[in-house]
């Protein structure tokens, strides 16, 4: 039997997703699959799951987890999704809730207990079904304690001796950080207590825990892989990344075109691509369609239209649009809005709706529909993120023919051209600063209306970007080889 990769995942859409760790993990595993690498993923079974959707099936009952008392147990249900084999690790009173992480309230208070369990079932399963992988791909802090179980167990177990393991960071903000007492029991010895290993500050570091024992770490773009070595950036982890900087690779993330396509997008009202000479007249289509589905006004189908999509949160620098919202207005064009996330940032963004009727429109809640129809039908595509591991919104954003303005920060800077290059595809301003995000905005706006065919080019080079996953598994498929396995 060959030896696979094994992806571990908190998230792997079409079964789970609240963000881009979903869309990742939904698209890399199936693109190396079908480069010939043998590949599986390992998720919890989520309470929305329904066993119907892609023939789920119970395939181990009351696999041995131990933690956090020795007889619990979980459930295995497997699908074979397009050829790949998914496990899901079942356990209702860890995982059939409303929503993955955490309600309006904040995190679930359990969030610690849930995701040791999850990483101990996802070592007792592999033990289980008998053949160790040849990774372990280990994604965020929820499955940090993977690699970390690996590096301690295949010193004295034979069974872990020859697997491997990849830590990929999608986002450093999100540590798992815990109470010292939880590291108690979670199967990890006395010895990872330091602070070369998951103590951090006297706390329970979960995705230093990764860090610190992966055999490879990653993160998914090269400037966020420099990025995160400083202070600015390295969220009080800059020390063991760069303790671990020989280990460390920046591999910019790639799209999934098969679902982010506007040439076959099921969402869409009508469909486009760059070398459909009606290409222009379909996502004209798609911008009236959306102007009248959020009953914004039909005048704006001849005025730039600006999209946001993104969690309310610090992160995606939605406070800034917020914050310039009554000087855009002045330039006479529309402004859409979908997110959740802060409380005080979505109450701000509907009352702005309210004051801006027919000219903002703000959509609280997630829907996946609607996202799509929003990188059609908007003109200029916003990300003032603060920071940003990767970014996929930008880069779905070029494919829809929606110019972004971005901070020239992490996945933004390598993946936007900014103007006024001649190759551009895209505007970027320097740092997170409101005015120079309007600065941006204006210059992107004052380009659309003066310069139709330039805009246009702009558009043609930004639809033609490619960051299909073939591009991106092969960088994986390399890694891997370094690590001493060769699938080919
Ligand atoms: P992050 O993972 O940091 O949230 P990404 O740009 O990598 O940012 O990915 C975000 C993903 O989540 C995209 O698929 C985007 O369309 C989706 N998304 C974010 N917020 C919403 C929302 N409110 N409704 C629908 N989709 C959303
Ligand atoms: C994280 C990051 C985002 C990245 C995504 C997928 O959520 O915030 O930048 O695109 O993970 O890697």
């Amino acid at each position: 039997m060959r030896r696979e990769v094994v992806f571990v995942t908190s998230e792997m859409y079409p079964f789970s997703k609240s963000g881009g760790l979903g869309d990742v993990l939904g698209a890399q595993p199936l693109a190396l699959h079908r480069m010939g690498v043998p590949t599986s993923v390992i998720t919890p079974f989520y309470g929305r799951l329904r066993t119907a959707d892609y023939g789920i099936h119970l395939t181990i009952s009351d696999c041995h987890v131990g933690y956090p008392w020795d007889p619990i147990t979980c459930d295995v249900y497997e699908a074979d999704y397009h050829g790949m084999k998914v496990y899901f690790v079942h356990r209702g009173e860890y995982f059939d809730r409303r929503y993955y992480y955490n309600d309006h309230k904040g995190d679930y208070f359990d969030n610690c207990e849930r995701f040791i369990f999850f990483c101990r079932a996802v070592m007792a399963l592999l033990r289980r079904l008998g053949t160790p992988p040849a990774v372990l791909h280990a994604n965020d802090w929820q499955s940090g304690l993977v690699p970390a179980y690996l590096h301690f167990w295949r010193q004295t177990d034979p069974f872990w001796a020859d697997t491997r393991s990849v830590m990929t960071i999608h986002n450093l903000a999100f540590q798992g950080r815990f109470a010292s007492r939880l590291f108690t029991g979670c199967g990890l010895p006395p010895q990872a207590w330091t602070m070369s290993g998951v103590e951090f500050w006297g706390d329970f570091n979960v995705l230093k825990a990764g860090i610190a024992y992966a055999d490879m770490v990653t993160t998914v773009s090269p400037s966020y892989a420099r990025e995160i070595l400083g202070p600015a950036y390295g969220c009080g982890l800059e020390g063991i990344l760069q303790a671990r900087q020989h280990a460390l690779h920046g591999i910019l993330n790639g799209a999934d075109y098969g679902i982010w396509n506007p040439a076959q997008d099921k969402f869409l009202p009508c469909r486009y691509g760059p070398e459909d000479p009606q290409g222009f007249a379909g996502k004209q289509r798609c911008k009236t369609a959306l102007l009248d589905e959020l009953g914004l006004a039909p005048e704006l189908a001849h005025r730039p239209v600006l999209g946001f999509i993104g969690r309310l949160r610090g992160q995606k620098g939605i406070d800034l649009l917020l914050d310039i919202v009554p000087r855009l207005m002045e330039r006479d064009v529309g402004v859409i809005i979908l997110g959740e996330g802060n409380l005080a940032h979505e109450a701000r963004a509907l009352d702005l709706m309210e004051t801006y009727r027919g000219r903002l429109c703000a959509v609280v809640g997630y829907t996946e529909d609607l996202a799509h129809r929003i990188q059609a039908g908007s003109d200029i595509f916003l990300m003032p993120s603060r920071y940003e591991p990767c970014g996929l919104t930008q880069m779905y954003a070029l494919r829809y023919g929606t110019p972004p303005v971005a901070t020239a920060v992490g996945g933004l800077r390598d993946t936007i051209m900014p103007w006024p290059s001649p190759e551009a595809t895209g505007f970027t301003f320097g740092r997170s600063d409101p005015q120079l995000f309007l600065e941006a905005i204006l210059d992107a706006v004052h380009y659309w209306e003066h310069d139709t065919e330039g805009w246009r080019a702009m558009m043609i080079r930004a639809m033609r970007q490619d960051f299909s996953w073939e591009r991106a598994g092969r960088s994986y498929v390399n890694l891997y080889r370094q690590l001493g396995f060769d699938f080919s």
